[in-house]
């Protein structure tokens, strides 16, 4: 079994959002994700495939081409979207892999069809890759395609990425199928982390859970059977976003205009302070909203002289826990718009609704305060968006210690976002912060993410694939 395409992307999700018309066409357009834009000159220039899920149930789609890319579509029936993509991937790994915000649920029946749609996944890239051609997994939804890929296809590079955090051995331990994970990430040539302490976890668990051996950021495969002996590099690569394409947009005229109409429809409020988002337990939209509430309450800060801004996109709607928190979000939004709100200004205006692109771009350009403080994110985009949509050096950036990027935005106003009081110290000082300490340290924060952004966290992680050793095609 084998293709012709020397490198395949193998993620959960396509790269394109895809509809059916009114006359039953089948039309698609690209999201705008980073790893799409990352991946994209690598996919034109060497014919690249990308094998995902399209994000519907019951979708049967032929193979097309979208972009310079070949993309193939792995169907999934209802049953597999409530058990492998909001069973196992989104109720069992997410919070178990974030620090158990919420309580992970073990069921038998979800792990056995996140085996059989890994295994088709795995069966899709083999299809197409061609000869000792590179294949690249995504994410926590692919954990045993590494190892299964390899089984099918010994004569490809691959390599693995997670984009989330993986948990303290403590944590992991829980997972009843824990050696089989690790076994099936070890299916790699690579596995990249985000953070150090990422990938210092996935090390001890391999030293806990199985018998290989591991030495530095190196583990190695004993020869089995007829399977010669091989070497796993463990890495970090901390992803980032299209820099140079969000500084760009943020300097145009059409957004920075848009940015001031923002601010004059808010009632032009002398600080703004934004939240964006996935409405996800892992964010601490609650420990924010609960802060600024405080702040409000207790005449910190005045309404509608402040006003906070939060865009909560909907996600992952059908799991129990995501519904249960935008009860709770919306209770306490309600609560505080009700007691400190006044005819045609509210405290907070949340919103629960994706925007276009620009459209975030304009809020982050109008906002004098972002507010980023996840309880657990394996990178946090966001935090960097803002900041490579701020040329002009103003605004101020609030973020979690426990968010991946703290580990390069030092230069942000850090927290620990379960400290309520520090939160709260943390936003007064930001909102008061005075503009030259708004641009010293904002040209700090822009000078890392311009010059580490995802175009160079793709090739570095595929520089370091690339000189894996070459496997002939016997296993
Ligand atoms: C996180 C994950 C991605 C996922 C995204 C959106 O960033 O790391 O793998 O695609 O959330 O979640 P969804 O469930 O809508 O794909």
């Amino acid at each position: 079994m084998s293709g012709s395409h020397e490198f395949v992307v193998v993620a959960n999700r396509l790269p394109v959002d895809i509809r059916t018309d009114e006359a039953g066409e089948i039309t698609w357009t690209t999201s705008p994700g980073g790893l799409v834009t990352a991946l994209a000159p690598v996919m034109q220039s060497q014919d690249g495939a990308w094998v995902g899920w399209s994000g519907s149930a019951e979708q049967t789609l032929e193979p097309f081409e979208a972009d310079g890319m070949h993309l193939v579509p792995v169907p999934l029936n209802a049953k597999e979207v409530t058990e492998y993509y909001e069973g196992f991937s989104n109720a069992t790994l997410w919070p178990l892999y974030h620090d158990v915000i919420v309580e992970p649920e073990f069921h038998r029946y979800w792990w056995n069809t996140y085996v059989e749609v890994n295994q088709r996944f795995a069966e899709a890239a083999a299809g197409v890759a061609a000869q000792h051609g590179s294949v690249w997994v995504q994410d926590y939804q692919l954990q045993l395609v590494p190892e299964m890929l390899r089984r099918l296809r010994p004569d490809v590079r691959i390599g693995f990425f997670d984009h989330i955090p993986f948990p303290p051995v403590e944590l992991f331990g829980q997972l009843p199928w824990r050696q089989r994970v690790v076994e099936g990430l070890l299916g790699a040539d690579v596995i990249g982390f985000q953070r150090t302490g990422d990938a210092a976890n996935f090390l001890r668990a391999v030293r806990r859970f199985t018998d290989h051996g591991t030495r530095g950021q190196k583990v190695t495969i004993g020869q089995h059977w007829n399977r010669p002996e091989r070497h796993v590099r463990v890495g970090t690569f901390p992803i980032s976003i299209d820099s140079a394409k969000v500084d760009a947009l943020a300097r145009t005229e059409k957004i920075t205009q848009r940015a001031a109409q923002l601010r004059s429809e808010l009632g032009d409020p002398d600080v703004l302070m934004l939240g964006v988002d996935r409405l996800d337990y892992t964010k601490g939209i609650r420990h924010r909203i609960k802060a600024f509430g405080e702040l409000v309450a207790e005449k910190k800060v005045t309404v509608p002289r402040t006003a906070l801004v939060q865009v909560a996109s909907p996600s992952r709607e059908q799991v129990q826990q995501y519904k249960t928190l935008r009860q709770e979000v919306e209770v306490m939004v309600g609560n505080i718009n009700g007691d400190h709100g006044s005819w045609g200004r509210s405290a907070i205006y949340y919103m629960h609704h994706s925007y276009p692109f620009e459209e975030m771009v304009a809020l982050y350009r109008a906002a004098d305060v972002m507010l980023v403080t996840a309880l657990r994110d394996g990178m946090n985009l966001v935090a960097k968006e803002y900041v490579a949509a701020r040329p002009d050096l103003g605004g101020a950036l609030v973020l979690s210690e426990f968010a991946g990027a703290a580990d390069e935005l030092g230069q942000a106003l850090l927290v620990n976002p379960h400290d309520i009081e520090g939160m709260k110290s943390a936003m007064l000082k930001a909102a008061s912060m005075e503009p030259a300490e708004q641009r010293r340290r904002m040209r700090t924060l822009r000078k890392r993410v311009l010059e580490n952004d995802v175009q160079s966290w793709a090739e570095k992680f595929l520089a370091v694939l690339q000189h894996m050793p070459q496997r002939t095609s016997h296993v």
